[in-house]
């Protein structure tokens, strides 16, 4: 799915047609995603509600209200796929879908930051990795201190405050030129909340299991 999102980026490159398919297969797979974890979301009234589990519950809810925007704008807006849907289109629909696309990139960087414990088990278990060894957890702190730095170079690169901020960017990529770096980029401005995410969970985690023990 964050591929995907990342692939919906070239719109410039590639045209309407390949982007609105990329968007709607990430679509699909997040009603997918969704299904999967509808234990979640059904457990959301049962328990009591401490510090933690409101802002993650709260910040759930943001991601999913700004994923509902991309997706409505998504449709009144399509030109291809869902062109045909009696659905009113506006200049100020276009400017919405872009904007929340934006932020649903930032959103997804801070999602998979809070998953990411997850996310790794998941690629060990997929190629038969041995669970974190030291050695891998130094080459995963080297990899996110690159993509870190590439992620704060290209904020201006990019031009992303611009873009977050819903004001048009003359902001363009040049395709013609090149195409790898533009998806580096992304990657690396995706991870920048997701490595921030990962360490404030980190420490949070930390403060609450010293606490626990000064208790004990
Ligand atoms: C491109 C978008 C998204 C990506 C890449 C993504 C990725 C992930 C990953 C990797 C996990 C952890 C592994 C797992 O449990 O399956 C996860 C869990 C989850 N995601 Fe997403 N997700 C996306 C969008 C969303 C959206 C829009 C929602 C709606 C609120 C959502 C709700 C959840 C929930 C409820 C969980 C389980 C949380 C838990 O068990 O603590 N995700 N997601
Ligand atoms: C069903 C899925 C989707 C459809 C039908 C769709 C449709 C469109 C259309 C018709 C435009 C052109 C708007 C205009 O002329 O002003 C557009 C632009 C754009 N879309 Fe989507 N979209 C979809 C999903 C997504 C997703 C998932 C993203 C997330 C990254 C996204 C990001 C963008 C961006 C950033 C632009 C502006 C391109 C630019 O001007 O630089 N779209 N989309």
């Amino acid at each position: 799915m964050a591929g995907l999102l990342l692939l919906c980026l070239v719109y410039w490159w590639l045209d309407n047609l390949a982007h609105e398919i990329f968007g709607t297969a990430m679509f699909m797979i997040l009603i997918r995603h969704i299904y999967q974890n509808r234990s979640w979301f059904r457990n959301l009234a049962r328990g009591s509600y401490g510090v933690r589990r409101t802002v993650i519950v709260a910040f759930h809810v943001a991601l999913a209200v700004n994923m509902i925007v991309l997706l409505v704008t998504s449709l009144a807006i399509s030109q291809s796929l869902f062109a045909k849907l009696p659905l009113p289109d506006s200049a100020t629909l276009s400017e919405l879908h872009w904007f929340s696309a934006y932020w649903v990139i930032r959103a997804v960087g801070c999602h998979l930051g809070l998953h990411w414990p997850r996310i790794r088990a998941i690629i060990n278990a997929a190629f038969n990795l041995p669970p974190a060894t030291v050695l891998q957890t130094r080459l995963l702190l080297l990899l996110a201190a690159i993509l870190f730095v590439i992620g704060f170079a290209s904020l201006s690169t990019l031009d992303i405050a611009t873009k977050l901020s819903f004001r048009l960017s003359p902001n363009f990529w040049d395709f013609s030129t090149s195409v790898t770096p533009f998806f580096v980029r992304w990657v690396g401005v995706m991870a920048l909340p997701a490595i921030a995410t990962h360490c404030v969970v980190n420490i949070a985690g930390r403060r609450r299991a010293s606490s626990r023990n000064s208790r004990a």
